[in-house]
């Protein structure tokens, strides 16, 4: 693989989901826009995309599967688009309605969004909008959007200074700093996701594409007959088959001690009361998890979310330095409910289809990351 020459200009899609005139929010978008125009961001070119001509969705309005006309125009912006800068308000707790609204149009099939790289700013209340971060993250998962994670920016507009004029101008030279780094952030990624990469890159790309991917896969279930830990078994047959170049291991996390930050040290001095087994243990779990290109988490879910045994262990690979960081990661989930031999059957039977998919863009995208086509 070769080193590609840069593209001359990353477009960026800039959407705002407050239609008022003094929005912070777009505000937050002009205030970038500016941005782009220094030459630190030069080669990004940020387009305001106004969401607000948008009827309600309807699916009624498609006809033969063509748009209204100025849903195409919308949805061609998105298509053109290299990556999209969302500035989204929280209404109760969530995306707004008018830009839920743009979402749910431009998803339609074809589905616009699709391996794009994408960022969110907010202003708002108490918390700036982070809610409606997570909110929107999620809805991304399905859209197969890919969010950059770092730097978050959330602004609490309401805490004096002054963050806004009253024509809804960013004015807090902090914040103008904080966008200037997101700016660069989605610009690095959204490079990366189009495989632009510079010589040294390119080498390591070559040597990814030579050697296995070494997938490390923590099943979130502690019970013996796990459902979870059986899907991982199962990954690890599949790519006998048709992942050859993955190693999936299975990560046994069931005698991490319970995160606790007293019990921390280092590769050789742990506190002298820590049991040596938990030293043990968390050398072993932290050096193989740092040497995975991937992470497969077969993790079950309780009460909502995931268990405890496999947040404690995320929290452990969290500790800096993050072992976690910068990897590709897939999840695949049972549920314990379905109990019973023909549930047992039928299980299987699901899991070997969804699974090949699974582990076939895990690997695609482990591939990606490293920068290869
Ligand atoms: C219907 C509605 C619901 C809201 N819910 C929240 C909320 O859940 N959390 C929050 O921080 N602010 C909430 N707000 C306040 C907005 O964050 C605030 O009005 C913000 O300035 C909107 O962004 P804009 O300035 O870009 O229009 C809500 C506002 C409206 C109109």
């Amino acid at each position: 693989m070769e080193a590609v020459a840069a593209k001359s200009v990353i477009k960026v899609a800039a959407l705002c989901g407050s239609l008022r005139k003094g929005s912070f929010n777009r505000g937050l978008l002009r205030s970038a826009i500016q941005l782009s125009k220094e030459s630190v961001l030069n080669g990004m070119e940020i387009e305001y995309v106004d969401i607000s001509p948008l009827p309600m969705l309807n699916t009624d309005l498609e006809v033969d599967g063509t748009f209204p006309p100025v849903v195409e125009a919308f949805r061609q912006k998105i298509l053109q688009a290299d990556s999209v800068l969302f500035a989204s308000p929280e209404y109760n707790y969530s995306v707004t309605g008018p830009l839920k609204n743009a979402i749910d149009w431009a998803s339609r099939p074809p589905n616009c969004w699709a391996d794009k790289a994408a960022a969110i700013v907010s202003a708002g209340g108490s918390f700036g909008g982070g809610r409606a971060q997570y909110h929107l993250r999620q809805i991304g998962v399905y859209l197969d959007l890919h969010f950059i994670n770092k730097p978050e920016f959330y602004l609490n507009a309401f805490t004096p200074p002054a963050k806004f004029d009253s024509d809804g101008n960013l004015i807090d030279p902090a914040s103008k700093d904080r966008i200037k780094e997101v700016l660069l952030s989605l610009l690095a990624f959204t490079l990366r996701l189009q495989g632009e990469t510079d010589l040294v890159q390119a080498k390591m790309a070559r040597e990814a594409e030579n050697s296995v991917i070494k997938v490390a896969a923590p099943s979130g279930s502690l019970r013996k007959a796990s459902y979870n830990e059986g899907l991982i078994r199962a990954a690890m047959e599949q790519t006998k088959e048709f992942a050859t170049g993955m190693e999936i291991e299975h990560i046994d996390i069931s005698e991490l001690p319970m995160q606790n930050v007293d019990l921390e040290g280092n590769e050789e001095n742990f506190p002298s009361d820590v049991p040596e087994v938990s030293h043990q243990q968390l050398k072993l779990f932290g050096r193989k998890i740092l040497e995975a290109n991937s992470i497969l988490f077969a993790s079950p879910e309780h009460n909502y979310s995931v268990t405890a045994p496999i947040k404690n262990a995320i929290d452990w690979a969290s500790r800096p330095p993050n072992v976690c960081a910068d990897k590709a990661a897939a999840i695949i989930s049972s549920s314990g409910g379905m109990g019973g031999a023909r549930g047992r059957f039928h299980l299987r039977q699901i899991a070997k289809e969804s699974l090949k998919d699974v582990l076939l863009a895990l690997q695609a995208f482990t591939l990606r990351l490293k920068g290869c086509k």
